[in-house]
């Protein structure tokens, strides 16, 4: 089976969100099965120097905007990455910020994909072209709109909260026929929305859980959600996995005392090692709450500000990695003087602490409003570190609380609450902290079911393989 895998983000080159860990830990577990995977991403500086050394494949004097390379090059894991050099387009500047030829530079990367897909490179052609996100959600339509033989193409949900909307004026620019510009296909509100170009147009369509995979089927969710529940026999959800060579406290570089399940005693030396590191006051009793994430809307963590003063009352202490400027950063940047000792923010991107919290903190906060799948609670769960999160999306998928166990079955990996409203937050936050203090056995116990889940990535591989070859068995 051969696959085109197209993309923004390859941890850790260039990384966002959980995108990134995606791009890079599913190509290796599909190799792992026997697919022959090829990646497709922009020529961001950082990748054009990790897939060196690179050979021009093809070129293009003007593509929707200035001269375009098609290069071959492998990433560090070996796996053989073309990146679409386009100085204009990729040469600068964070991946997705605002600009003016945003839609150029994602159609463009989308074109080449549907290109690659079609045509293929030296006797390699892809059976499937898997694109991930409204960046290179236009790569179906583009190969849908072309007569002739062509690829399977799988489009994979990540976040539809982005979908890529942009004016109808650029129909020509972007090389879209204006007579697919109807609400049947390309027009969303009198406009181009690029996810649900992709959505019209992919044979199937995937996203990351089961529930979120219903969710973006409900009115309440998404704008989409006509179009994802006309293709709901299409539609499947397959949960992420964790990449376990890049995400275990066994070995691990990024902290001062590596442990394991047997070793367990050691994450109160990486908790003081981590108050050490933040400013927050050493006490091994204080529970220790941890944030690692975006500072977007989704993210629910305006209702964490909400609920500070309750936080310290309780004795307990917060530790926040995060970025994405707006009111939310400068209210975590503030925190810290409001609540000296008790409270800590980290401003930017930092895999290494990233890695500290998991292995330091005794919670990790994901309060997510929307969550598709969410990756940290996941790490957080693989340190023996508790996930606190809403019930939405894959974390619903992901997380089991206390209240919701049976008798015989699986036993409880984290605390969930219900509403996205401070009580609920604040309910739960009151009963892990009473679980803390009350019964440090049960605590263990939910630590050890936590760390001894497997969420290896090869299950995900073989539903992502189970799903390629239903694809071309049916196209034939
Ligand atoms: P999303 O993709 O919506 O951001 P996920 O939970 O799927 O959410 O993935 C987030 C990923 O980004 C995880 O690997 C997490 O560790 C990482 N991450 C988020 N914010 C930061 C940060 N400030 N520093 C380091 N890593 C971060
Ligand atoms: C998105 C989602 C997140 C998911 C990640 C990887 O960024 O917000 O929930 O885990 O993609 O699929």
């Amino acid at each position: 089976m051969r696959i085109l895998f197209a993309g923004t983000e390859l941890y850790p080159h260039v990384a966002v969100g959980g995108l990134a860990d995606v791009m890079a830990a599913l190509p290796l577990a599909l190799r792992d099965l026997g697919a022959d995977l090829r990646l497709l991403l922009p020529g961001f500086p950082a990748l054009l120097q990790a897939a060196a050394p690179l050979s021009p494949i093809r070129q293009w004097p003007d593509l929707m905007g200035g001269g375009a390379r098609l290069l071959l090059g492998r990433t560090p894991a070996g796996v053989p990455v073309y990146l679409l050099d386009q100085p204009t387009f990729f040469g600068s500047g964070p991946p997705y910020e605002d600009r003016a030829d945003t839609p150029r530079r994602f159609a463009a990367l989308s074109w080449v994909a549907a290109l690659l897909g079609r045509e293929g490179d030296d006797g390699w052609g892809p059976h499937i072209l898997h694109v991930h996100d409204w960046p290179v959600a236009l790569a179906p339509a583009y190969l849908a709109f072309e007569p002739g033989p062509r690829p399977a193409a799988l489009l994979t949900i990540h976040n539809l909260a982005y979908q890529g909307i942009f004016p109808k004026t650029l129909l020509s620019d972007l090389r879209l026929p204006p007579e697919h510009f109807t609400p049947a296909d390309l027009e969303y509100y009198d406009q181009i929305c690029f996810l649900k170009a992709g959505l019209v147009h992919a044979d199937r369509i995937s996203t990351v859980s089961p529930t979120y995979a219903r969710e973006i089927q409900d009115p309440s969710k998404g704008g989409l959600h006509g179009l994802l529940a006309s293709r709901r026999r299409d539609l499947v959800g397959i949960l992420n996995g964790v990449d376990a060579g890049v995400w275990t406290p066994s070995g691990n570089l990024h902290l001062a005392f590596p442990y394991d399940l047997d070793r367990l005693d050691r994450r109160a030396l990486n908790k003081a090692a981590l108050q050490r590191e933040l400013g927050l006051r050493e006490d091994p009793d204080a529970l220790l709450f941890a944030i690692v994430s975006r500072f977007a809307p989704q993210k629910g963590l305006d209702l964490v500000l909400d609920i500070l003063p309750r936080l310290a009352r309780l004795g307990a202490q917060l530790a926040v990695l995060g970025q994405g400027g707006g009111a939310l950063e400068s209210a975590f940047r503030a925190a810290p003087r409001r609540f000296p000792g008790r409270v800590a923010a980290r401003i930017g991107y930092d895999t290494g602490l990233s890695h500290r919290c998991y292995g330091g903190a005794d919670v990790i906060l994901v309060p997510s409003r929307e969550e598709p799948c969410g990756l940290t609670q996941l790490y957080a769960q693989a340190y023996g570190a508790l996930p606190l999160v809403r019930r939405t999306g894959g974390l619903t998928d992901t997380v089991l609380d206390p209240d919701d166990t049976r008798p015989g079955g699986p036993p409880a990996t984290g605390f969930v609450f219900n509403e996205a409203t401070v009580a609920d937050l604040a309910g739960a936050l009151d009963r892990a902290c009473a679980r803390y203090r009350s019964d440090p056995a049960a605590w263990r116990t939910m630590q050890r079911a936590a760390m001894s889940q497997d969420r290896s990535w090869d299950r995900p591989a073989r539903a992502y393989l189970d799903l390629y070859h239903a694809m071309t068995a049916r196209s034939g």
